[in-house]
Parts: C-alpha cells; structure tokens; sequence
C-alpha cells in the first residue's frame, strides 16, 4: 500500500479520491492579494484558521505580511495552532465551562491567546483559571452589531462588561470584537458598504466611550472576506478575520471576483447513464449549506444533489473511472471534513499538509 507522501511528484489524476485540492500557486496569489492591502494601512490582518484549519497554510499568511496574528472559531482549534508554534491567537468566540477556561489559560504559558467575552459568569471563570495558572489572559468583549449571535449590546452594557473585565485579576482588557456577519454576503456592493458603515459606527464609538472612562481599547477585531475592503477603511477598526479568500469557494467568489478559486475535490466518475455522471463523494466531502458544488472548468454540467457518498452530476460526458474537480460551496465546512490537504502545481501533487484543526468543534 502506498504511504500518502509517496504520491508527491505524482499527476493529480493519480490521487485516491474524494481528495482535497489546493492549487498553491492561486492559493499565493490570494494570499499576496491580501496581505499587500493590509501592510499599506493602518488596519491589519487576522487571518482566520476555520477556513482551512491547515496549520502550515496559516504560517504561509503570517510569512506574507500585512498580518497581526491568527483568529480560530473553538479552543480546540486554538491549541492545533499553538501546538504548531502560532505565538499570537484570537479565539473569536466564548470559551465557556471552568474547564475550557482552565485549557485556555493552560496556552497562555506558551503563547499569547485571547479570546472574546460576553458575560459575567464567563468572564469570573476566565479569571480563575488564569489565576490559576498564573498566567494573564487578554480578553476582547464581543459586542453584537446586527449579526444576533453572541455579544453584549454596544454602549453602556460594554462599559460596564469590560469594568468589569479590567476589576478581574487574571484578565487584560484588550478591546472589543464585533462581526458583521450578517452583512458579509450583500450581493451589491455599495449597499454592503453603506450596511457595513453603518453596523461599525456603534462599535467604533463604544471604543471612544471605553478610551474616555479610562478603559483600555487597542484592539477592535472584526470583518470578513466580503467587507475586508470596508471595515479595513473605517477609523478606529485594528484588525479585520478575513478566513475564506485564501482557499476561496465558489458562493464568495460571486461576491468577491478578485480572489480565485484556489480549492477543489476531485473525486471519480463510478456511474453514468446518458448524460449524468455520478461521483464518488458527497455530504461526506463537501460542504453544501450554501448550495451544490460546481464542476470546474465545465459551467454546463450541473450538480443535482449530495447523497451521503454520491454526487449525481447532470449534463455532463464522464466515463466511468474519470476525475473531475467539483468547487464547493462553502470551504470553510468542506476541510473540516478532510484531513489532508493536497498541494497542487501545475497538476502535479507538490506536498500533502495536514487539516489539524478537522473535526476540531471543542
Ligand atoms: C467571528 C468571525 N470573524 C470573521 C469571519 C469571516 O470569515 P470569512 O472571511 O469566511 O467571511 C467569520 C465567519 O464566519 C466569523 O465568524
């Protein structure tokens, strides 16, 4: 049986599918994209690691420049970058329980980990386990500007959270964080940019309320691939979570023609009948909770559902043994369902990397 490494230097075509492709040279090409933006302004870049989950792929945005640090979803995901030697982490959400507290702080020894807060207990827990451990924890109080996921409200709850965060011995207030994300995906452009402004303004002065009761605030974190180029110009925005644009899927890229398609699944063609092929790989492979995949380089063929294992694939001529690429919908779900990541350049296999943070949901 052969060992996964020895198919570098291999054809694509050779490899065992369902595979998880990235064409690095593309995957540079966005990755430079972005970096370049932010080493001009004042305002940096977060890269955020649940996009790809791929450890090396989030050293390579760090390399490129224009970057502060590394933003994660989950602990879980925290520890796979620390563990792979990432020195400054935001865990842009809450960790919650005395025992996720106490793990947290457990990575605060060797690296600096933040991460966001939005309630009392939280912030009591957080306290004690960096007491506990005897290492100081810098937190960010999450606000909620539209998106009705977590977050205090702007103004006066913030204040008085984040009182209460810099009275918590243990704790550093760092700032706050706040994600548009219910505003990422505004098809049109300017009305993104106005909803976006707009949705910040309350953030950007609850920054200027906390800096005039004495209240710490050098970071305010937020953003995403669809508004990178709006909260990265709105004063008083430190850093923006961008994760999607280095692998970049086919829903984003209707919205954000700048980056390409760096990512696939190739997968074999193990049934046809007329004109429908069907593939080997399905819910199982590909993320789909916005939409079917699409299949690269033939806009003709369509994909007509998942099945667990299948994708049957109307209007199209594959013969049975053929690979095809099919570009996700949604990245960010699809490699937390690989653990290898397939390192493509010019249809040769270049390297495999491994998805640390797959399955990585604690
Ligand atoms: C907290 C947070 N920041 C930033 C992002 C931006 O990610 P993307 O670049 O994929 O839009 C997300 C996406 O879900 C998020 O949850």
């Amino acid at each position: 049986m052969m060992d996964y490494r020895d198919y570098i230097g291999r054809p694509v075509q050779s490899l065992p599918t369902p595979a998880m492709l990235l064409d690095v040279s593309v995957l540079d090409q966005n990755i430079k994209l972005l970096a370049d933006y932010f080493s001009s302004r004042p305002c940096k870049l977060r890269p955020h690691f649940k996009s790809h989950k791929c450890v090396t792929l989030a050293k390579r945005q760090l390399h490129a420049g224009g970057a502060v640090g590394i933003t994660c979803a989950k602990l879980s995901e925290a520890e796979a970058l620390v563990a792979g030697g990432i020195k400054d982490v935001l865990v842009a959400n809450q960790v919650v329980g005395s025992d996720k507290a106490q793990r947290l702080a457990a990575l605060n020894r060797s690296a600096m980990v933040r991460s966001a807060v939005d309630s009392e207990t939280n912030v009591m827990e957080l306290g004690a386990a960096a007491q506990g451990a005897g290492v100081t924890i810098g937190v960010l109080v999450e606000v909620d500007i539209g998106m009705r996921r977590c977050g205090v409200a702007t103004g006066e709850p913030a204040v008085a959270l984040a009182t209460l965060v810099s009275k918590t011995r243990g704790l550093r207030l760092d700032g706050l964080q706040g994600y548009e994300g219910h505003l990422v995906m505004t098809p049109d452009a300017e009305e993104r940019r106005r909803k976006v402004v707009e949705a910040l303004a309350p953030m950007v002065e609850t920054r200027h309320l906390f800096e005039s009761r004495g209240l710490r605030c050098p970071i305010v974190s937020g953003g995403g691939t669809g508004t990178y180029d709006i909260t990265g110009n709105v004063p008083g925005i430190d850093e923006v979570q961008a994760g999607s644009y280095a692998m970049m899927d086919c829903h984003y890229k209707k919205i954000r023609s700048e980056f390409q398609n760096a990512m696939s699944i190739l997968a074999t063609v193990i049934s046809v009948t007329g004109r429908k092929v069907v593939l080997d790989v399905g819910l199982k492979g590909v993320g789909s909770e916005f939409g079917l995949p699409a299949v690269a380089n033939a806009p003709e063929a369509k994909a007509l559902y998942l099945a667990e294992e299948h994708c049957p694939v109307d209007n199209c001529t594959g013969r049975v043994g053929e690979k095809l690429r099919l570009i996700p919908s949604h990245g960010c779900t699809t490699s937390n369902l690989h653990r290898r990541l397939w390192i493509i350049r010019n249809k040769m296999v270049e390297d495999v990397w491994a998805i640390e943070g797959s399955g990585c949901l604690e």
